[in-house]
């Protein structure tokens, strides 16, 4: 056998048949996925139990390596990209954002600075704004590209402290005795990445107090502003307003018009978390979403939720950009104190992280082999879908709509039988159907009730494939039923 090269990189001929057979690998991943179970259903353990503990002691040739991504990882996957994946919001994986992410290996930068990497920077500046321009938000506002939401609304609050109290950067919240305890406000169908963001900036996970959210799961403003009240007579600091534009389990909508007054009549920071519906204020038909942002001081959006960017892909937009460098601009390190041009962006100043890899490259092949008609027809697509199937829901008296159906999202219930048993039974169904590893959904507590979710998103899922899981759906409810 060949010795394989211990010093340099591989040989370029060789390299370039390597690169070619994953070529076909990955051609041959897209168009066969169908043929692969959705999930596995083995038990915790067996990748490990699959694969040897020792690490290598030498190089071993990618053949063998590509045959055991075969043979062990492809099949312990869960396949986020399968047609019959109906999970969260569906999924982002499309064939430019293939190319895209394959094109950004190479180049491998860090875009710490401008100069570290012209190009990575204004590309990201470009792209951030392609997506303002799309999305509808005023010029004011600017962004800053992380990984992902939750990172994002860490750094947006950072700042409503920051503005709450402008000397924690430099001394820290024990700097002055008589500081207050800060308050942020979601509502009970937001997301916890406000409590992580609260725990991290030592603001406490449970000063996030949770607004009852309304019939439509919209959180409720009238008792939002009870609750700031009753704050500040007992002498807690309101800092920040936490509305979502697609909730995490029905993609409510909160209202943001009457939010944006209120926290202005409060002086409180108001975050937006636009992270799935963000994408689709693209549409004429949704630019009711974004009524009253340009009111909001951040806004937090996620390509790779709902603008077919792979993982991961998160822009927060913060009114006056200059206010989130403010806080987190430190002199350059030594090491970096000629690289750092004061007349173009340093992204490394707007946020905790230096490294930084060149995300905003596969965003833009995407958006450019897309457009935006690309772009809006896919969305119209999934949105199609989720009112189809709500309306096979519909006609079934069984099954009941949990929730108004709002953009790619439908919960539903399975309704018939035993009230005692019903939460389980359809817990069980989800269970059951994703053991098989034919289709994939989530399941969400809603007013303390189980209910099923779809998400679609995927561009692969078809009214097939979608009538292929209604029945599915169908099938296993009765079975558990009888078994009852
Ligand atoms: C509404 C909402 N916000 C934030 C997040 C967190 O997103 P990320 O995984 O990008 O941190 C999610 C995740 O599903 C979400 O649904």
């Amino acid at each position: 056998m060949k010795k394989r090269p211990t010093l340099g990189d591989t040989p370029p001929e060789e390299f370039r048949r390597q690169l070619h057979e994953l070529a076909d690998w990955i051609a041959d991943f897209r168009q066969d996925i169908e043929s692969l179970r959705v999930a596995p259903n083995d038990k915790p353990g067996a990748i490990l139990a699959a694969l040897p503990a020792e690490p290598p002691e030498q190089g071993e040739a990618f053949d063998k390596i590509l045959s055991d991504v075969d043979q062990v990882i492809v099949p312990g996957m869960v396949h986020w990209s399968h047609p019959m994946f109906l999970g969260y919001f569906g999924w982002t994986t499309t064939a430019p954002g293939i190319l895209g992410e394959i094109l950004s290996a190479p180049l491998n930068v860090n875009a710490m600075t401008w100069r570290t990497c012209p190009a990575a920077t204004e590309v990201e500046t470009v792209v951030i704004d392609w997506i303002r321009q799309w999305v509808g938000l005023p010029r004011g506002f600017d962004g800053v590209v992380y990984d992902t939401a939750s990172v994002g609304i860490m750094h947006a609050l950072a700042v409503a402290r920051e503005e709450a109290a402008p000397f924690v950067r430099e001394r820290g919240l024990a700097g002055r005795a008589d500081l207050p305890r800060f308050r942020i406000y979601a509502s009970d169908q937001a997301h916890n990445a406000a409590e992580k963001a609260a725990i991290a900036l030592g603001i406490g996970e449970e000063n996030v107090l949770r607004v009852p959210s309304d019939d439509e799961f919209r959180m409720e403003i009238s008792l939002l502003r009870k609750m700031i009240a009753v704050d500040r007579q007992s002498g807690f600091k309101p800092m920040a307003v936490i509305a979502t534009a697609g909730t995490t389990s029905t993609a409510s909508v909160d209202a943001v018009v009457g939010l944006a007054r209120l926290c202005r009549e409060e002086k409180v920071w108001l975050h937006i978390d636009a992270a799935y519906g963000g994408g689709f204020a693209i549409l004429p038909e949704y630019k009711w979403i974004i009524e009253g942002w340009s009111d909001a001081d951040s806004i937090i959006i996620n390509p790779h939720k709902s603008l077919f960017v792979p993982l991961d892909f998160s822009v927060l937009y913060v009114r006056e950009l200059e206010r989130l460098r403010r806080v987190f601009t430190l002199a350059p390190p030594d090491v970096l104190r000629r690289d750092t041009v004061q007349t173009t962006k340093n992204y490394m100043d707007y946020g905790v992280q230096l490294g930084r890899r060149f995300r905003a490259l596969k965003a833009w092949v995407i958006f450019r082999s897309f457009g935006r008609e690309g772009i809006t027809t896919r969305l119209r697509e999934c949105v199609r879908l989720a009112n189809i199937l709500a309306d096979w829901i519909k006609s079934d008296n069984r099954f009941e709509i949990a929730a108004p159906v709002s953009m790619g999202v439908v919960c539903f219930r399975f309704v018939d039988g035993d009230d005692s048993k019903i939460d389980h039974l359809n817990s069980e169904i989800v269970e059951k159907i994703n053991a098989s590893g034919r289709a994939y959904l989530t399941q969400t507590k809603l007013r303390d009730r189980t209910v099923m979710r779809i998400g679609l998103g995927n561009v692969l899922t078809t009214e097939e494939h979608l009538r292929r899981a209604w029945g599915m759906i169908r099938e296993t409810a009765n079975e558990l039923n009888r078994e009852k």
